[in-house]
């Protein structure tokens, strides 16, 4: 069974929820979900996995410093993660949340990952200013359904 991890990094708790949600959405499509937080996860998790989602809180516009850390410390694991799939999501008081994904998806894209965009609704991830309990439950089923079904593709098992 295909598996996806997703990393996360949350202090007040608005990040943490939304990787539950997806991860739920992730499980419903049927594949195996793990769910860490950025200081447990090393490089070699993320090379274990077919998919990988990670989803951070907007600090001054970019990732936390725990899961830029595991970015850095995923050199040991470079050319490895080539073809899998990635995703990320994230949340903010007020705005930069878009350039906190794109900065994600930039360390995904030097990995070789491949990243699919959404024409509708949240076009680079899931994103929720403060708590995210409205339309983000929405979003963060849709990405998941979207995201398991790219690794179902075959996407991440090469
Ligand atoms: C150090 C720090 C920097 C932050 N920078 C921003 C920011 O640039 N823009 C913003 O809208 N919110 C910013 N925030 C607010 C958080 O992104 C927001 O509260 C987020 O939802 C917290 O996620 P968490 O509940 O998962 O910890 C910042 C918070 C902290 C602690």
């Amino acid at each position: 069974m295909a598996k996806v991890l997703i990393v996360y990094q949350s202090k007040s708790g608005n990040t943490e929820k939304m990787a539950k949600m997806i991860g739920e959405a992730v499980e419903g499509e049927g594949l195996h979900v793990e769910i860490k937080i950025a200081k447990d996860t090393t490089p070699e998790d993320m090379r274990a996995a077919d998919g990988i989602i990670v989803g951070s809180p907007t600090y001054y516009g970019v990732m936390g410093g725990e899961l830029k850390y595991l970015f850095d410390r995923s050199v040991a694991v470079h050319g490895k993660l080539d073809g899998k799939v990635g995703g990320a999501f994230a949340t903010a008081a007020v705005s930069g949340f878009e350039t906190t994904i794109r900065g994600i998806h930039d360390a995904m894209l030097i990995h070789g990952m491949v990243i699919q965009g959404d024409p509708s609704g949240n076009h680079y991830g899931p994103v929720s200013i403060g708590e995210p309990e409205g339309p983000e439950r929405e979003s963060c089923r849709r990405f998941g359904e979207r995201f398991a079904q790219l690794v179902m593709l075959g996407c991440g098992t090469k």
